[in-house]
Parts: structure tokens; C-alpha cells; sequence
């Protein structure tokens, strides 16, 4: 299979933790170093780095740098300063779980960890990161079997290279689907109002060679009622224990009308994206930011106030297939959900 050639989110190297500005694509490619954890926890916020597994990546180097620092200041009591840098890397971003999963992970590590944490933490770190480009890699041959030859699909946001430590999610079983002949043809949502779709997708998958058509978010239902797209494949920032799936807002909305034109609807995402501490999609805590990102393309002054909720939850229902690292959930219910994590 033809490997990626996309540049990568988040990097490590002998200067430390990098990431590729995602604010500023497709016109400049460039990494920003980041070396406190103030500003790793801002760069999380203000989504330099964005999409939940690359969330979850950065946090985890993020840490590494934490303890780095915090050992320096006090090598004995380091565990107990290290645990406000993990409260504000928490903090940074409330919807994608992976972020918790990534603080949690690194969280045990340091517990029985003894002497400088710098070394045994950074190889956790880049195993989360390997973890999460082969969790991909698997999830895309799982979701691309579930495709018929030549179908073409419809994809959300950005839950690609860009979105993770790699391959990507959706755009993982998309790319393993068009190098092995089942997508013939992809069109992506612009994705209002940060336009990951037409700032991030459409430049990854151009990367790749695989051809994209930008949709605005509104032309997916003629889209739908003209049967162009046989699947709408999208990631997730959590799913909850009844298969519920928090993503990008305009998600929800995409589901209901694949429902209503027989369109499937599949949801690719690693287990560190699944929460089943939380019973249903009511409770997950969607993230709502600045009034500015939806105003900004108002001429003028804005008429009146502005609500931006950036993550939806589309219900178990409107799913047709979860695909995770460790397997496919058909028609996602809490027993498939729970007999997938046991
Ligand atoms: O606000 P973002 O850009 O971080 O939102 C990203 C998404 O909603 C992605 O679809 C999701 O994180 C899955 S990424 C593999």
C-alpha cells in the first residue's frame, strides 16, 4: 500500500516537541517549537494542533516537558507540582477525551515511576504516537472492507494525518480505500465555521494524490438526494458507552440526512476515543468557542449575538458501523459498546 506522504501534526526531535501551525494551512506550512507547558496547553486551545488523537499526542509530550521542568525545580516533590501542568493540559480542550485518556495514561507512568522522569516519559509519549499511526493503519483496512468497489464517499471536518498521529481515522479508511479501489471519489464539507474541510482536508487528501470535491456543508443533501455518495465516513472526539459520537458540529446533521437517503454512516475512531464512563451522548460537555470564529465572515458588523458550539452528538441510531483499532460495532448498542472494551 502506498505510504503517506502528508506531513505530520505533531513532531519530536532533538530540538523537543514541534507542531505544524494548522491555524495558518494551507498557505504556510510551518512548525511552531513549543517548549513550557503553558504553551502547549494554549497551542491545544487556541488549535494550533486540533482533532482529538493529535490532541492526545501533543498532551502526552506536553507532559514529558512538564515533568522535565518540575524535576529540575524539586526532584522531590515533582509529583506533586506536576499535577496543576496536568489540570491545565486537561482544561485545554473540554470535548475531545483523548486528551483525558493521554493525561491519564501518562498520569500511571508517573506514579511508579522513580529518579528523572524524562527519559521512561518521552518513550511513552512516542509510544502513544506510534500506537495511534498503527491504530490507524488497522482501522483503515477494517473500515475500507466494509466498502463496495468504486463507491464514493462524503467526509466531515478533518480526521486525518493532520488529526492524528498519521494515517487518520476517516480519512485513514479513505485513504486505504482509494489505494485499494473502493473509493473512487471524496468529497469533503467545507466545514463551518474553522473550515477544516476545505482548509485541511481538501489540502491533505491533495497531498496524497486523491482527488477531492469541496462541498459547502449545505449541498450535502443535493448531494445525498442525487446519489453521488455511497458512505459519509467521519472521526469523533468521544464515544460514549451507548455508541453515541460527539464530532465536529454539522456531523449530527449529516447523519440525519444520509438516515433519510439510505446512505451509510461510519465512524472511525481508537479506543482511547471511547468513554464508557459516560451512559450517554446527553452528558458529554461540548465545547463552544469564540463568537468571533462565525462573526468574522459577517460584512460589517454582526446584527445580533452569536452561538458557536463546535461538537455535536449523533445518536447510536444514525450509526451504521463504529470501527475501531479492536474491531467493527454494527448498529452501535451499550452491550456491542461494552463486549468491544471488555
Ligand atoms: O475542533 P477540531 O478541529 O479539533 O475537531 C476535530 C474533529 O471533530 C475531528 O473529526 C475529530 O477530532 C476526529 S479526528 C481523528
Amino acid at each position: 500500500m502506498q505510504q503517506s506522504t502528508v506531513v505530520h501534526a505533531v513532531r519530536w526531535d532533538e530540538q523537543g516537541l514541534a507542531l505544524l501551525d494548522q491555524r495558518i494551512l494551507p498557505e504556510t506550512v510551518a512548525y511552531l517549537p513549543l517548549g513550557s507547558i503553558q504553551v502547549v496547553a494554549q497551542a491545544i486551545t487556541d488549535m494550533v494542533v486540533r482533532g482529538a488523537p493529535a490532541i492526545g499526542i501533543t498532551a502526552a509530550y506536553g507532559v514529558v516537558i512538564a515533568a522535565s521542568a518540575r524535576f529540575k525545580e524539586d526532584a522531590i516533590n515533582w509529583k506533586v507540582l506536576i499535577k496543576a501542568d496536568l489540570a491545565l493540559l486537561r482544561a485545554a480542550r473540554p470535548t475531545a477525551i483523548n486528551l483525558m485518556w493521554a493525561c491519564d495514561v501518562m498520569q500511571a507512568k508517573i506514579d511508579v515511576l522513580d529518579g528523572d522522569p524524562a527519559e521512561p516519559l518521552l518513550v511513552l509519549a512516542k509510544t502513544i504516537h506510534a500506537d495511534d499511526d498503527a491504530n490507524n493503519k488497522k482501522m483503515g483496512m477494517l473500515g475500507a472492507d466494509l466498502i463496495d468497489v468504486g463507491s464514493s464517499v462524503l467526509t466531515h471536518c478533518n480526521a486525518g494525518a493532520l488529526a492524528t498521529g498519521g494515517w487518520g481515522t476517516a480519512l485513514g479508511v479513505i485513504r486505504s480505500g482509494f489505494f485499494t479501489d473502493k473509493i473512487s471519489g471524496v468529497f469533503a464539507d467545507e466545514t463551518r465555521p474553522w473550515l477544516q474541510g476545505s482548509r485541511l482536508t481538501a489540502w491533505e487528501l491533495m497531498q496524497d494524490q486523491i482527488p477531492v470535491t469541496l462541498i459547502a456543508d449545505v449541498a450535502a443533501a443535493t448531494l445525498m438526494q442525487q446519489g453521488k455518495v455511497q458512505w459519509v465516513i467521519v472521526g469523533s472526539d468521544r464515544i460514549v458507552a451507548n455508541g453515541d459520537v460527539a464530532n465536529k458540529i454539522g456531523t449530527y446533521s449529516t447523519a440525519v440526512l444520509a438516515k433519510h437517503h439510505g446512505v451509510k454512516f461510519m465512524v472511525v475512531a481508537p479506543t482511547s476515543t471511547i468513554d464508557m464512563s459516560i451512559a450517554d451522548g446527553s452528558q458529554i460537555p461540548i465545547e463552544t468557542r469564540a463568537e468571533s470564529e462565525v462573526s468574522e465572515y459577517v460584512a460589517g458588523e454582526p446584527l445580533g449575538s452569536v452561538w458557536n458550539p463546535v461538537f455535536d452528538v449523533t445518536p447510536a441510531n444514525l450509526v451504521d458501523v463504529i470501527v475501531t483499532e479492536k474491531g467493527v460495532v454494527h448498529n452501535p448498542t451499550t452491550e456491542k459498546m461494552q463486549a468491544l472494551m471488555s
